[in-house]
């Protein structure tokens, strides 16, 4: 599919129960954590797929090490368990994936794995990343999700280099 063809699928889901964002860390493990927020446009004359991470999340620390990510949807309503389970355990106490019994599935390229079963699944390279600063904030958004001093989401830039559609 192209990169903008169910942009009202991955939108539902992020609205809902979320989306699984896996990365693999240059040693080679995997991990599974869900998202509610990212954005889906062009950037750089690319289609970008842009996630935020909160520096709290084990995935924040494989990030340091990662080449590539994806984005994984469920179909509406499924993997509900698993996208809680993966919303609320950290990948630092728990092999989530195993957990859940999740399967993976090699990417395009090395370095990108995603999850057998989803509707949708945005591979991406690492093509930027920026911490939000508190300065950058509305006074709104600081006080509805972050505690006073808490350093915001980093923003990571994937150039989607496969997005595909499974019936
Ligand atoms: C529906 C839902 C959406 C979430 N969205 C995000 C998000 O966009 N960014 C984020 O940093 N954490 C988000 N979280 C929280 C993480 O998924 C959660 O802290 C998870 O346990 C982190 O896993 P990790 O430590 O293995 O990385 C969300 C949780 C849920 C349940």
């Amino acid at each position: 599919m192209r990169y903008d063809d169910n942009f009202k699928e991955l939108c539902a889901a992020l609205e809902g129960a979320g989306a699984f964002l896996v990365v693999e860390d240059a040693k080679g493990r995997v991990n599974a954590m869900t998202i509610g927020w990212a954005q889906l446009g062009v950037i750089w004359g690319e289609p970008i797929m842009s996630v935020l991470v909160r520096p709290s999340r084990h995935t924040f620390d494989m990030l340091k090490t990662a080449t590539h990510f994806s984005v994984c949807v469920p179909r509406s309503g499924e993997l509900k368990k698993e996208l809680a389970f993966c919303g609320t355990k950290s990948g630092r106490e728990y092999d989530k994936l195993r957990v859940c019994g999740l399967k993976l599935k090699d990417g395009a390229v090395k370095g990108v794995k995603y999850l057998d079963g989803c509707a949708l699944v945005y591979q991406c390279a690492m093509y930027g990343a920026s911490g939000l600063s508190r300065e950058a904030l509305s006074p709104q958004a600081l006080a509805k999700y972050y505690q006073p001093g808490e350093v915001p989401h980093t923003l990571y830039f994937g150039k989607i280099i496969k997005a595909e559609h499974f019936k």
